[in-house]
């Protein structure tokens, strides 16, 4: 056996413990995204075409895991997927937004609330900024604060650290959040097809949750995006669905999932009105260059 060989493991094993900031894996952000677009004016959706990269070929949803595909590249982006707290349940930006070096605003916050600026700034040909990179940035964004368990603690990396089950196969709570559960829901429930659980989450939309659906979306106040209360709503349910009844080593299986996957949905789908509402009001003709939002 060659150095080759042990060289292959030795990367395997690295890769296998990195630490993974993609929230909700490929088929979340990409459902996060093609429910927004259903719910974008004509004005913001005009303004989405224009800045979407060619390949992209006229559809948000197909951009929205870049971020994911760029975090080797762009390494200083890595701390804007996530935020996290001192074993606390609940999120305090000015304690809790910044990256491994204390630098303020570096967290997911931060991240919606820079984005949402430049973006603002389109229009203004002079801007400065790659407005192509922002609506990435902020779409994929947008998906991550509404995962529990990218607003969570510390100690543990959200959840990354934390060893489990999923059925028989080896896991960490984290990615059961990111991919596991959203793979077992569509295989289980929606024909192995993201977009029948888009339409079947699209249908919870207009029905079941449509007298939640404009508080959802209301974001008065002083904050530019309401990601803050985003992030808070996240670290809730991390304490009061994700870390609850786990410990390292625990084996997650029907009980966890069926009373689970329900929040994952909600998320997911708040994650996509959302985003929707704020590109809205980031397109829309009345904001023009003042970060205070009306509806
Ligand atoms: N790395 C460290 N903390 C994390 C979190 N909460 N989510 C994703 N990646 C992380
Ligand atoms: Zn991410
Ligand atoms: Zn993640």
């Amino acid at each position: 056996m060659g150095w080759l060989f042990f060289l292959h493991f030795f990367l395997l094993s690295l890769m296998a413990r990195a630490p993974c900031t993609d929230a909700w894996g490929k088929e979340g952000h990409y459902m996060v995204c093609k429910i927004a677009e259903q719910y974008l004016t004509k004005r913001a959706s005009n303004a989405v075409l224009d800045l979407l990269p060619p390949a992209a070929e006229g559809e948000l949803a197909s951009v929205c895991s870049w971020a994911d595909q760029v975090r080797f590249r762009y390494r200083w982006a890595s701390p804007l997927h996530y935020a996290n707290t001192p074993g606390v349940c609940n999120f305090k930006y000015s304690r809790d937004c910044h990256n491994s070096r204390d630098e303020l605003d570096m967290c997911v916050v931060g991240a919606i609330n820079n984005y949402t600026t430049q973006l603002l700034n389109y229009k203004d040909s002079s801007n400065g900024y790659n407005l192509t990179e922002s609506i990435m940035f902020l779409a994929h964004f947008m998906g991550d604060v509404h995962q529990p368990l990218h607003v969570a603690f510390e100690a543990d990396e959200g959840g990354n650290t934390i060893d489990v089950r999923w059925y028989r196969r080896k896991s960490n709570l984290h990615h059961v959040w990111d991919v596991n559960m959203i793979e077992t829901a569509m295989r289980d429930f929606y024909e192995r097809d993201v977009n029948v659980m888009i339409e079947s989450i699209e249908k919870n939309i207009t029905d079941g949750w449509s007298d939640e659906v404009s508080q959802w979306k209301a974001c008065n106040g002083d904050s530019v995006t309401c990601a803050d209360k985003y992030a808070s709503e996240s670290i809730k349910l991390a304490c009061d669905y994700a870390y609850k009844d786990v410990d390292e080593g625990s084996t997650l299986e029907d009980d966890y999932f069926f009373s689970r996957l329900p929040v994952v949905e909600k998320r997911i789908a708040q994650g996509g009105v959302r985003l929707a509402a704020l590109l809205n009001r980031i397109f829309s003709k009345k904001v023009g260059g003042n970060l205070k939002f009306v509806e």
